[in-house]
Order: structure tokens, then C-alpha cells, then sequence
């Protein structure tokens, strides 16, 4: 086993950078259930700042984030439409549901981008047999996708139908900086039109916890009963309200590097037999490789590729997500793909 293990697993791996460290050391804390700890509050001013939004605040997850979300904009009973693949649907334990009595309708996306059309088709007509839609999910970058990026378009068509219909939008926006640094626009253009949105300060901004839900400020005020309710509402978070300051201060911009690391990766892994990836389709840090040879096992892979030293995903099937982020370096892309040609048996270690 090699000294170093390179984990592309995912960008929730990443250790809080020394600035983060030094940041929580030095914060100003007070009770933030109070209202009273002054970098939560600064954290939340900056954030809804970023998002063009009235106000935000801060949750330990984006699982939080979106049920928080979901359940301070609709009601018991209410149905949701989310895409087939998203998050919430498939990955959050079922907690609207389960916590919020809301139904979700899963409907079909092309790379986490939802047709308007069949948004509106979906749409419950006003019928005692029907629960009601009062809510539309986005998600961007659209994780199980292969982390690619829903345009401004493609979410203000979605905003027009939902409202056109009295519906509210919610996007999770887990990765929303790295969406918005691979379309080169402002974060705030890509949520204009959308009535809530998280993003994680644990995924690739680097910071050890912490989602912000963003919306207006009647909506974050009713989003701050329901995260007292689900016992989210912590003491002095300073401590870890610090390291989001310097993740959006100066982890934003550099993610355009591990665009380009996951890019590259991409194109040496599409050139190896036996594995099947698409490198136009990487359009931030997530590449989805397809184990393509019959004669290759993936889970076998996984397993020859972190004997040495490379964790990857676990595989859905014949797909593994692989996942770069500020711990990952240029130069470790050809580690990864050395290891890649031994574990496929094209070369001997
Ligand atoms: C798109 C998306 N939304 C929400 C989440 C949930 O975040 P957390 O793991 O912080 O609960 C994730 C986690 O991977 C995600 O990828």
C-alpha cells in the first residue's frame, strides 16, 4: 500500500484547509439559538449576499438543508415534484415523507435538467382524489448524473411553470458554486428565480460541516422554527460557521481547477481498455466510469484500485463515481491513472 491514499470517493472527504483551522480557532462565538454568535450571523450576511437572497441560515447538512427546505414551504399532505435521480429522492432516507407527511413525484431528467413541459404535465389538477403540488426540486450539479450543470435557462423555464401555477421552486444546490464556476456566471444568476436553495460548505468548498438554505426573510424565519424542530439549532456554530467564511472568501474560484484535474482524469481513464467514460460529459469534478469489459468485475475493481492507494466510489452497477477536489493535485491524475492500468491488468505493478 502506497504512503499516500489519493480518495476520490467524493469531495466530502476533504480535510478543513490550515486557513479553515486557524479561522475556527480564532472565532467569536456566542449562542447562535439566541441569535447571539457574531460569525454565524456573519456567515449567513455573506452567504445570502452571495445568493442575491433577503437572508439564509446555517444547517449541519445538506440532508438538513433540504428537508428544512421542503418542510418551511409546504404543507402535510402536499406533493413535491423532484427529478427520478435526485438526492432527495433517492438519498435522504425518505425524510420528506417520513418527517413533513410530503409526497414526492419523481419525473424524468436529461442530466439533472427537468423539461418545463413535464413539470407542468405533472402539475395535480384541483381534485378531492389528489394531494396537492405546491412544490417543484431541482438539483444542480446534478449529483447521480455525473455532476453536470443545469443552465440559467433551463432553471428559469422551470421557475415560470412552477409559478405560473402558484408553486414554489427549491434548488439543492449541494455543488451550486461548482455549477456556477463551470457556467462562469454568478451564483446569484443561477438562482434568481428559485425560491429556496441550499449549498454545502462540505463538498467541495472544504469545510468540515455546515449547508445554507437561502430564501426570503419571511421564509428563512419560518426555515429557523422548523430546523429548531428537527433539533438542528446549535450553540456556539461560530466554530464551524468560521471555516464557511473562508471556504466562500477563497474556495470558490479554485474549482475550476479540480474541473480541469477531473477533466483530464477523464480523457486518460476514456483511453484504457475496459473502462467506458465519457470525457465531454465531465463538466465539473464528478466523472461516472463505466466498468466495459464483461471480463471486469467493478466491485473487483474498486478493490484492485484502492490496494493501491486510489479509493473510488462503490459501484452502482457497472458505474463508479470518481470525485476531485482541493485535496486532489494536478499531478496526482497520473497516479490514478498508473493505478487505473494495473488494476485493469494492462501493465504489471
Ligand atoms: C446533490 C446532493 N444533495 C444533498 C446532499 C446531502 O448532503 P449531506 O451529506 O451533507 O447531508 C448530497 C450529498 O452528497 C448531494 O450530493
Amino acid at each position: 500500500m502506497p504512503d499516500r491514499v489519493i480518495d476520490l470517493r467524493s469531495d466530502t472527504v476533504t480535510h478543513p484547509t490550515p486557513a479553515m483551522r486557524e479561522a475556527m480557532y480564532r472565532a467569536e462565538v456566542g449562542d447562535d439559538v439566541y441569535g447571539e454568535d457574531p460569525t454565524v450571523n456573519r456567515l449567513e450576511a455573506m452567504a445570502a449576499e452571495r445568493l442575491g437572497k433577503e437572508a439564509s441560515l446555517l444547517l449541519l447538512s445538506g440532508t438538513m438543508g433540504n428537508l428544512v427546505g421542503i418542510l418551511a414551504q409546504t404543507r402535510h399532505g402536499d406533493e413535491a415534484i423532484v427529478g427520478e435521480y435526485s438526492h432527495i429522492f433517492l438519498n435522504e432516507a425518505g425524510g420528506a415523507a417520513a418527517l413533513g407527511g410530503v409526497q414526492l413525484f419523481p419525473i424524468p431528467t436529461h442530466r439533472g435538467t427537468m423539461d418545463p413541459r413535464q413539470v407542468e404535465a405533472s402539475i395535480r389538477a384541483e381534485n378531492v382524489h389528489f394531494p396537492r403540488t405546491s412544490l417543484v426540486c431541482l438539483e444542480n450539479t446534478a449529483n447521480r448524473d455525473g455532476g453536470t450543470v443545469v443552465s440559467v435557462g433551463d432553471t428559469n423555464a422551470v421557475a415560470e411553470v412552477a409559478h405560473r401555477h402558484n408553486l414554489r421552486l427549491h434548488l439543492d444546490g449541494a455543488r451550486l458554486f461548482n455549477a456556477a464556476v463551470a457556467l462562469g456566471v454568478p451564483a446569484s444568476t443561477l438562482v434568481e428565480r428559485v425560491d429556496s436553495v441550499t449549498f454545502c460548505l462540505s463538498k467541495a468548498l472544504g469545510c468540515p460541516m455546515g449547508s445554507i438554505l437561502a430564501g426570503s426573510a419571511d421564509y428563512i424565519k419560518e426555515a429557523r422554527r422548523w430546523r429548531k424542530m428537527v433539533g438542528g439549532s446549535l450553540r456556539q456554530s461560530g466554530v464551524f460557521a468560521a471555516a464557511g467564511i473562508v471556504a466562500l472568501q477563497e474556495m470558490v474560484d479554485r474549482l475550476a481547477e479540480d474541473h480541469r484535474n477531473a477533466r483530464r482524469l477523464a480523457e486518460g481513464l476514456a483511453q484504457l481498455p475496459g473502462l467506458a467514460v465519457d470525457p465531454t460529459a465531465v463538466e465539473t469534478n464528478i466523472i461516472m466510469v463505466h466498468v466495459a469489459d464483461e471480463g471486469t468485475d467493478p466491485q473487483e475493481f474498486v478493490a484492485a484500485m484502492a490496494e493501491r492507494g486510489v479509493k473510488v466510489g462503490s459501484p452502482y452497477g457497472p458505474r463508479i463515481r470518481i470525485v476531485t477536489h482541493y485535496q486532489f493535485r494536478a499531478e496526482d491524475v497520473d497516479v490514478v491513472l498508473r493505478a487505473a492500468e494495473q488494476s485493469l491488468g494492462l501493465v504489471h505493478a
